[in-house]
């Protein structure tokens, strides 16, 4: 018997939900699937999408590498871009698109092609990655003047995409929207949550990652905003017993009975990717029922209060999340998103259907 801690992944729902972002965004989609497609399998993904999208995105080159030698023959765009010099003759053999964002790369990138087109990134706020207003003009002009790099599409990413005040992203905007009229060239703004809540942010690409996996960026449920959740991590119960009023479960006895409760043990702990950090009440599925977390969350096991499920015995399915428990909802009870649960989904086999 192999250990029952498992990831299946529904593949065609990563489709529906990437029909979703085209018909909200219109436009060319670029998919995003860097870290391993958060969590879901960058090649599984990129092939299940390959008719649907325009192009895919990644964060570095050995992600862009796997892609083109599993034979993706999109564009694929690398979002940091190169980290050295030394890294543009694999951009160029590998026909890749560097995310241009500091004066570095331009240079690396001017001295060895001015035929392999490249995004130019522009900070319209965000403050992490891109050139500002001031310099990115005359980056241009000059560009423009000197025949040195083809610049393809202008791209920012906001910092506020996932608030519903439209406030917050009317400065970023607007900036934007400045700087690429004066460049002519292509743009590209959107991420999941720019698709799903401002459609004045629409432009040449759209960038879409969460919503394909089947996660609403605000945590609403899949079903309420048109998404089907991709990833489900599923387990079983393997022990169960009764503790009295007073007694303990787990590392540090972080939750006492205050009646007698049943205590049933599932195979599934941080080392499979469910957070460490799910408090006490976290809902887990068991026979048809959201049931609470109880105790601390250990490597590989949790436990959970199954006092008022009797049918719940040794090998009852668990799902911890999926179609029945909202990854973001755990995600919640943790103190994170899920995002970072997604990804950091690494030891359970997988099933694809
Ligand atoms: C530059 C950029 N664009 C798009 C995305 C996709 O964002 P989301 O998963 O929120 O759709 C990311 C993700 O981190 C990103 O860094």
């Amino acid at each position: 018997m192999t250990r029952p801690a498992k990831i299946s992944i529904n593949s065609n729902n990563i489709i529906q939900n990437c029909k979703l972002a085209r018909q909200l965004h219109g436009g060319k989609l670029l998919a995003v699937v860097k870290a391993n497609a958060y969590g879901h399998g960058d090649l599984l993904v990129a092939r299940q999408l390959a008719e649907y999208v325009e192009g895919f995105a990644v964060a570095c080159l050995e992600e862009a590498v796997v892609l083109r030698e599993g034979g993706i023959t999109h564009p694929i765009v690398l979002l940091e871009g190169p980290f050295s010099a030394l890294e543009i003759p694999d951009y160029l053999h590998y026909q890749l698109t560097p995310v241009i964002h500091h004066i570095d790369q331009y240079a690396w990138w001017s001295e060895a092609t001015s035929s392999q087109g490249i995004w130019l990134k522009f900070d319209t706020g965000m403050h992490r990655l891109g050139f500002q207003e001031k310099e990115i003009n005359e980056l241009f002009r000059n560009n423009k003047a000197q025949n040195s790099i083809r610049i393809d599409v202008l791209m920012t990413h906001f910092a506020n995409a996932d608030s519903i005040d439209p406030q917050l992203v009317h400065l970023p905007m607007e900036r934007f929207k400045r700087v690429l009229s004066e460049m002519g060239i292509e743009g590209s703004i959107a991420n999941s949550a720019a698709i799903m809540l401002h459609s004045q942010l629409r432009s040449n690409w759209a960038r879409p990652g969460l919503m394909l996996y089947g996660v609403d960026p605000l945590g609403r449920a899949a079903s309420e905003v048109g998404l089907k959740p991709v990833m489900k991590l599923t387990s079983e119960v393997i022990a169960l017993r009764w503790i009295d009023v007073g007694e303990s479960v787990g590392y540090g006895s972080t939750f006492t009975a205050s009646q007698p409760t049943r205590v049933a043990t599932i195979a599934c702990g941080y080392a499979d990717g469910y957070p460490r950090t799910a408090k006490n009440g976290t809902p887990v599925w068991i026979n048809g029922k959201k049931l609470p977390l109880i105790g601390r969350v250990s490597m590989d096991m949790i436990t959970v209060d199954v006092t008022q499920q009797a049918d719940v015995q040794l090998g009852s399915q668990v799902e911890l999340w999926g179609d029945n428990i909202n990854v973001a909802e755990v995600a919640h009870c943790s103190g994170t998103l899920a995002y970072e649960l997604l990804c950091h989904t690494h030891r359970p086999a997988r099933i694809n259907s």
